[in-house]
């Protein structure tokens, strides 16, 4: 074993455990949560009603089976659709069966649109710690919005201003620079992680920008740059990988020490891992 290895890498269930049920699901939450994963991660935006929800895309349209952007419709036509629905190809089609459960009308709430608010409780009674990365969608368009209104729920959890940024349950991730400095500035101690597609050549020493501690690399940059993860780890920065569903992705990821794997299935990692 690795010296690498011998540290606890947090497993975090990205969009739920959405290998296994349709992502951004309360039903994909609970799986998470059931298969021991340590975080569970979301991407949120505002509906036209100033509402925090659980979807992806800008539209509706691939993940339930209503049409249009979340920003043009309010919270009651949202939860008038099916996240779960058969037009969730992505999901779907991943599928060899059946799953051994269906949606039924008293499992509506599984598969109804998800609130930021419902998955804070879904997180306040897990009867364990588990842990929140939120991803703040498209932040530049609404102007500081979706940060105000993300600060304002989580204050209403106790969540809003923790003691220091080590000891927060909750950490939010952006592409966007400026999204995590306005919740910086806003709540000091709330952790910010820096997501990152490629290796901006501004960034290439291991900064990162300025009062941001973690960095959130993708996987292919870990293939293609690792000595960039080391200099990112010299720099003193946790290092969050997204989205690492290949096994042997994982081990790479364990030798070149990162902290947490963002996954789609946190049950096969957590093996992987020896947990
Ligand atoms: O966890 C970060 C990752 O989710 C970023 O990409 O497109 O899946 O939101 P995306
Ligand atoms: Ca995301």
């Amino acid at each position: 074993m690795t010296l690498a290895r011998q540290h606890r890498i947090q497993v975090v269930a990205h969009r739920g455990a959405s290998e296994e049920a349709p992502e951004h699901t309360l039903a994909a939450y609970r799986k998470a949560i059931e298969d021991g994963a340590d975080a569970l991660e979301c991407d949120v935006r505002l509906t036209a009603d100033g509402h925090l929800v659980c979807v992806h895309d800008r539209r509706v349209n691939r993940t339930s089976n209503g049409r249009g952007a979340v920003s043009a419709l309010e919270l009651a036509d949202l939860a008038a659709l099916d996240f779960g629905s058969r037009r969730n190809r992505e999901f779907w089609r991943t599928r060899d069966e059946e799953p051994d459960w269906e949606f039924r009308p008293e499992d509506r709430e599984d598969t109804s649109v998800l609130t930021l608010e419902r998955l804070l409780e879904l997180v306040a009674d897990a009867g364990r710690r588990v842990e929140l990365a939120i991803e703040t969608k498209h932040p530049t368009r609404w102007a500081g919005q979706v940060e105000e209104r993300l600060l304002v729920l989580l204050k209403r959890f106790g969540l809003d201003a923790p003691a220091a940024a080590t000891e927060s349950p909750v950490r939010v991730m952006s592409f966007s620079a400026r999204s995590l400095h306005r919740i910086r500035a806003a709540s000091p101690t709330l952790p910010g992680v820096y997501l990152m597609q490629f290796v901006s050549p501004r960034l290439r020493d291991g900064r990162l920008p300025a009062g941001v501690g973690i960095a959130g690399p993708s996987i292919r940059i870990v293939r293609n740059h690792p000595a960039y993860i080391e200099r990112l780890k010299r720099a003193g920065h946790q290092v969050h990988v997204w989205t690492v569903n290949e096994l042997e992705d994982v081990d790479l990821c364990a030798d070149l020490g990162v902290d947490a794997i963002i996954t789609n299935r946190p049950r096969a990692v957590l093996g992987r891992l020896g947990r």
